[in-house]
C-alpha cells in the first residue's frame, strides 16, 4: 500500500497542492443499482472509498479533508436507508477510531448532532477527544449538516452576543462570522469536489466555497479511485486563483 502510494504521489506538484479539500461524495446509490444491488451496498462501498481517499490525502500532506456525509436534507430518505447510513457511520468510528488516532487524524464533526442516536453522540465526543491534539490530517466529517442552518447558528450567537453588550453590531465583520462557524480554525477549502457530475452544492459550506475552485466528474464516489482525485489535484494545480483581482 505505502510503496504504490509513494510511486503515485511522484507526478504530483506538491508546491501546489490544496491545503483544504471538501468533497460530496455523490453517486453511491447509483453505484449500488448500477452493480444490481441495493443503494446501501454503494454507501458501504463509498465508505470504504473514503478510507483509501483519507490516507492517501494524509500521504501526500493535504491538512484539511471535509466531507458531506450526511445533509440534513437527508433525513428524507426512506427510512431504512437512513438508519442503515446512521449505522454505517457509528460502524466506521467504532471499527477505525484506532487506526485513526494512531496515523495522527484529528477529527471534528459539522452539524447538529443533538438528533443522532445516544451512542453515536457519545462516539463522537470520545473521537474527537481521543484525536484533539493529533496533526497529520484534520478531518472534519458533516453529519446533520446544512449550511443555513449553520448560519442561523452564527447570527442567533453573535446575537445573544450582542444583547447580553458583549459585541457592537457595527464591529461585526466577516471575521467576526467565520469564527461562528463549524470551520472557525480552518481556512476555507481550496478546492471542492463533487463526484457523480451533479453541479450544485447541495447546501455545503456555502459561506466558506466563495473562493474554492470547483471541480465536478462524473464518476460516483464508490469509483473515484486514487487515480481519479490525482486528476483533481492536477486539474487545481493548473488553476489561476485571483480571488476577484486581476
Ligand atoms: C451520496 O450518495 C452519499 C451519501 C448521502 C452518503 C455518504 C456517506 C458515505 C460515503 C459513507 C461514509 C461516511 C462516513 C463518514 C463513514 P447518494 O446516496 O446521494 O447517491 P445517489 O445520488 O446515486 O442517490
Amino acid at each position: 500500500m505505502t510503496a504504490k502510494l509513494v510511486l503515485e504521489t511522484t507526478s504530483l506538484n506538491v508546491q501546489k497542492l490544496p491545503q483544504h479539500i471538501a468533497i460530496i461524495m455523490d453517486g453511491n446509490g447509483r453505484w449500488g443499482e448500477k452493480q444490481g444491488l441495493s443503494r446501501i451496498v454503494g454507501h458501504r462501498k463509498g465508505a470504504e472509498n473514503l478510507k483509501q481517499i483519507l490516507r492517501y490525502s494524509k500521504h501526500i500532506g493535504i491538512k484539511t479533508l471535509t466531507v458531506y456525509a450526511f445533509s440534513a436534507e437527508n433525513w428524507g430518505r426512506p427510512k431504512l436507508e437512513v438508519e442503515f447510513l446512521i449505522g454505517l457511520f457509528e460502524d466506521m468510528l467504532a471499527r477505525e477510531l484506532k487506526q485513526m488516532h494512531s496515523e495522527g487524524v484529528c477529527l471534528k464533526f459539522f452539524g447538529d448532532l443533538t438528533p443522532l442516536p445516544k451512542s453515536l453522540q457519545k462516539l463522537i465526543a470520545k473521537a474527537i477527544a481521543l484525536t484533539k491534539d493529533n496533526q497529520k490530517i484534520n478531518f472534519n466529517v458533516a453529519i446533520n449538516y446544512s449550511s443555513r442552518q449553520e448560519m442561523i447558528r452564527a447570527c442567533r450567537n453573535l446575537a445573544v452576543m450582542a444583547v447580553e453588550g458583549k459585541l457592537d453590531p457595527n464591529a461585526i465583520d466577516e471575521s467576526t462570522i467565520q469564527k461562528c462557524l463549524y470551520t472557525a480554525n480552518f481556512p476555507d477549502p481550496d478546492l471542492l469536489i463533487r463526484t457523480s457530475g451533479e453541479m450544485r452544492l447541495s447546501n455545503f459550506l456555502l459561506w466558506q466555497l466563495a473562493y474554492t475552485e470547483l471541480y465536478v466528474t462524473q464518476t460516483l464516489w464508490p469509483d473515484f479511485t486514487i487515480a481519479e482525485f490525482e486528476l483533481a489535484l492536477k486539474d487545481y494545480a493548473s488553476r489561476d486563483r485571483r480571488f476577484g483581482k486581476v
